[in-house]
């Protein structure tokens, strides 16, 4: 079977411009692949590049050398290439996100925070607030809380409503930093769940988890970055504008 994802010999610098143009090298010449159905976790320790990498394949990050390649149906679609405005359609059907923080919108419930990728591609609100309800009920959330804004909730909370919206629209390719991160064991096990359920129909995902029970429950292979990445530093000149981090 062909992967979904492959990347080939990926590069990342940042460039430091509060440091007069110093570069921090901190992937270099990485390759993977990942199949449908597949979870392969990726190791190493803090500031290797996790979440650097999840970022890069997520449109945050550009790369500056390799390949990020998607399989479809008709064909492969090369990401590094990718026009700006093909990035939402990509994000909305085919690329799932779990960032390790929610992103709190203020006055949008947690239950509308939920709902908005399945809104997002069209579809009936009722379904949508159903299969909402249905995800944070199965992560604890007390049903007090669906319909507040997320924003005072407590991290482990917020992570929760987090989760939710990133399992409710069963995308393709699942992007997980720390999803179990502030979560307590009956929480942990229940995002295992979730996993081995999106794995079941098919969703290729990549994840960073530091929790060893989670990772053994989940993972079909481990990525040690420390093979393929180094940081290092060196000095150049750059006039454009490094990305914000996000
Ligand atoms: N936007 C940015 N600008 C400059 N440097 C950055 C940026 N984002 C990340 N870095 C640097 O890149 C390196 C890798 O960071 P990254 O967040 O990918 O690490 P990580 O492996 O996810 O670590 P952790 O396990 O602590 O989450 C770090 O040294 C970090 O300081
Ligand atoms: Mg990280």
């Amino acid at each position: 079977m062909n992967a979904l994802l492959t990347v080939e010999h990926l590069s990342k610098d940042f460039v430091l411009h509060g440091q007069g143009g110093t570069a921090l090298e901190v992937m270099n010449d990485l390759s993977l692949t990942l199949h449908a159905g597949e979870c392969l976790v990726l190791a190493g320790r803090s500031g290797i590049g996790k979440s650097t990498l999840l970022k890069m394949l997520y449109g945050n990050y550009l790369a500056q050398r390799g390949s990020i390649r998607l399989l479809f149906s008709d064909g492969p679609l090369e990401l590094t290439e990718l026009p700006a405005h093909a990035w939402h359609p990509l994000r909305r059907d085919v690329i799932g996100y779990v960032s390790q923080f929610l992103r709190v919108v203020p006055r949008v419930s947690a239950v509308e925070v939920v709902m908005e990728p399945l809104l997002a591609r069209g579809g009936d609100a009722q379904e949508a607030r159903l299969k909402a309800e249905t995800l944070l009920d199965r992560l604890n959330l007390p049903p007090r809380l669906w319909q507040l804004p997320p924003g005072t909730f407590s991290g482990g909370e917020q992570q929760r409503v987090n989760i939710a919206r990133g399992f409710i629209a069963e995308h393709p390719l699942l992007l997980l930093d720390e999803p179990t991160a502030s979560l307590d064991a009956a929480n942990r096990a229940e995002v295992i769940s979730l996993i081995n359920e999106a794995k079941a129909r098919g969703t290729a995902m990549l994840g960073i988890f530091h929790d060893e029970d989670v990772r053994s429950q989940v993972a079909d292979r481990l990525l040690p970055l420390d093979d393929h990445m180094m940081t290092k530093t060196s000095h150049f000149q750059d006039t454009h504008s490094s990305e914000q981090s996000s």
